[in-house]
């Protein structure tokens, strides 16, 4: 998750806005009177939806909670960004910690190099062997950049040594050890090397495998100023557009599973590396996906250290639905709240063993995945002895837990299925049910459970995506190619939804070449910058390049007018008629939205309305 999008998580828009406007909830939205002109009747609309605003007046500009407050501050971007991080109380990085990530980046990128030559030297024969025995193949090798740490004591270290790289920063980054002494050696020795990166490609740990049966099986590295295995997930960055794509993300634990998956086309794999998922690992697969499977170890399933573990995931995905069910309809009507199901595999057998050996049998422990709950009953009760009194309160205590987050209906069933499984009438069970249920009028249960940190956060993560992609690749063109800046100068920023995307945007128009753009660009950005001037151009010749270029543009405005055109038909009350100022601006953005629009999909839209 980038800054922005974790400052948007915490703030709410309508907070944001308050001291400025007097808003009034008229639709789904909020109106105000623009607080940036003077107007009689208000054109101003918050959508907390969106977590946008807009002046459908005189300004005529819209965005988020930065480009407001930049506004109604008159600040730039940095102060902005300072300013919203404080009130969220999200830490920036300062221009010290920054250069230190930069430089355990880089040092992580050299030694990833140093240890895929070892692994293709002859060095590297046995650890060949071994991923040709494990069937992990060539392209999978290069994709995950899998290598081999040697055995002696400074091969990294002299390496860096002559690539010019401080060993300081190899500490740093966990890659080089000192002693007392001052003596300093290679962390990693004759491992078999993967690296972890981050969402942006960037290397920022690694895992490494004993070639033989020995203990510890894995080292990873330890924490570092831009790794923690507790905020990362494993394949994450290749895996994010097809989980996008495809609305699900698969959970393994393994690095050698998810491997195995994306080789065998399973793109929408992630790995959490062994331990149980976190809030932060699950926030950020929330911001791509509605439903996850979780593929789990059937002899892990039944143990204590699992069911916390689902637990704790499991808290975190009911949060979406509490807020659901507390705003009535209207916050996430159009979102289906996201849902965690259980893959259970065939005993003995990892996500790794199946897929190579029975990828049918993969296939359908993957279809035949079961919402936790339905998973998790059978699991507690299988472990717990019944003959014990206090065993079957402990099993309705915990289980209570989960079950009263649920809808009534669906509360009714489970409870119905515990006392099954437990062997007890439903009655016998009431009293146990009332003494777990929350008191009525509080807002959170009595184990504090669902902060409402956590649901806020769920619903505006959920918002995001979809665009980032486009969005990206627009500016990685303009950036390799400042030439087609002019052909970029009549669309708004405010057509970049992601709030470093845009800026970026509005910074390049103003400052096209790379070594003006590289000084103008507030630092916060900087980072953003280098990675898209790296990223790889999939245009090369002038012309395509060109029309690649306007009809990533036309999406994205496309998609801006869309976006209006659903405020605008939102902000009044259902069954009102809208007023004439609304319905004005509507036929404005039906009018752009048309002109946008290719032709096949006006006809079908066409279509559609006539239905
Ligand atoms: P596994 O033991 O299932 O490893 O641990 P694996 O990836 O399937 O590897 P193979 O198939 O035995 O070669 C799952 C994950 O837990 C973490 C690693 O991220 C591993 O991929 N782990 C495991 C450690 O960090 N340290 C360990 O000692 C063991
Ligand atoms: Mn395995």
């Amino acid at each position: 998750m980038s800054v922005t999008d974790d400052i948007k998580a915490k703030l709410d828009i309508l907070d944001v806005v308050a001291p400025y406007a007097t808003i009034q909830k008229s639709g789904r939205t909020f109106k105000a009177n623009c607080p940036f002109h003077t107007e009689r009747t208000p054109s101003f609309i918050v959508s907390p939806e969106r977590q946008s605003w807009r002046c459908f007046g005189a300004c005529a500009t819209g965005g988020d909670i930065f480009s407001f407050v930049m506004r109604a501050e008159n600040l730039q971007f940095g102060d902005a960004l300072r300013l919203l991080a404080r009130r969220a109380g999200v830490e920036l990085q300062t221009s010290g910690e920054r250069a230190q990530s930069n430089a355990i980046h880089s040092v992580n990128s050299a030694a990833a190099t140093y240890y895929q030559e070892t692994l293709a030297s002859e060095t590297g024969a046995r650890a060949r062997g071994y991923l040709d025995e494990r069937g992990v193949g060539q392209r999978a090798r290069e994709q995950f950049k899998l290598g081999l740490s040697p055995s002696g004591w400074d091969g990294l270290k002299r390496y860096l040594q002559t690539h010019g790289l401080k060993l300081e920063d190899a500490i740093e980054a966990g890659l080089a050890r000192q002693g007392e002494d001052g003596r300093t050696w290679d962390f990693f020795r004759n491992r078999l090397m993967f690296p972890i990166f981050d969402r942006d490609h960037n290397i920022a740990g690694f895992g490494g495998r004993a070639l033989d049966d020995s203990n510890p099986k894995y080292i990873n590295t330890a924490q570092t100023e831009v790794f923690d295995k507790r905020n990362i997930l494993y394949a994450l960055n290749f895996a994010a557009p097809t989980i996008r794509q495809s609305g699900t993300a698969i959970i393994v634990e393994g690095y050698m599973d998810a491997i195995a998956a994306h080789e065998r086309g399973y793109a929408n794999v992630v790995a959490s590396m062994g331990t149980a998922l976190t809030e932060n690992q699950v926030s950020q697969m929330r911001s791509l996906a509605q439903d996850f499977v979780l593929a789990l170890d059937p002899d892990a399933a039944g143990q204590e250290a699992t069911l916390r573990s689902l637990e704790s995931s499991w808290r975190v995905f009911r949060s979406v639905a509490a807020r659901r069910g507390r705003s009535g309809q209207s916050v996430l009507s159009q979102w289906k709240p996201p849902a965690l199901k259980i893959a259970a595999l065939p005993a003995g057998l990892d996500p790794d063993a199946l897929i190579r050996s029975d990828v049918d049998r993969w296939d359908a422990a993957l279809s035949d995945a079961l919402p936790l709950l339905d998973f998790v009953i059978p699991a507690l009760v299988e472990r717990t002895d019944l003959t014990i009194p206090d065993s079957r309160a402990a099993v309705v205590r915990e289980l209570g837990r989960l079950i009263n987050q649920l809808d009534e209906m669906d509360q009714y069933e489970y409870w119905g299925r515990l006392a099954d499984a437990l062997g007890v009438p439903l009655d016998t069970l009431s009293a146990a049910i009332a003494s777990t249920r929350p008191r009525r009028g509080r807002r959170r249960d009595p184990d504090g459970w669902q902060s409402d940190q956590a649901v806020e956060v769920s619903s505006k993560v959920l918002r995001q995506g979809g665009t980032n992609t486009v969005e990206e690749y627009v500016l990685a063109l303009l950036i390799q190619r400042p030439s087609l800046i002019d052909s970029a100068g009549e669309v708004s920023p405010e057509c970049f939804r992601h709030t470093e995307n845009r800026e970026l945007f509005t910074t390049l128009l103003a400052y096209p070449t790379i070594v003006e753009l590289r000084d103008a660009v507030e630092p916060e950005l900087v980072a953003h910058l280098d990675r898209l001037r790296a990223a790889e151009s999939p245009q090369s010749a002038q012309r395509e390049s060109h029309d690649a270029l306007k009809e990533c543009l036309r999406r994205l405005e496309l998609q801006h007018e869309r976006e209006k055109q659903e405020t605008l038909s939102q902000t009044d009350e259902p069954g009102d008629p809208p007023s004439w100022e609304v319905e004005a601006h509507i036929r404005q953005v039906n009018q752009r939205i048309r002109e946008l629009e290719p032709m096949g999909v006006r006809q079908a839209a066409n279509a559609r309305m006539r239905r």
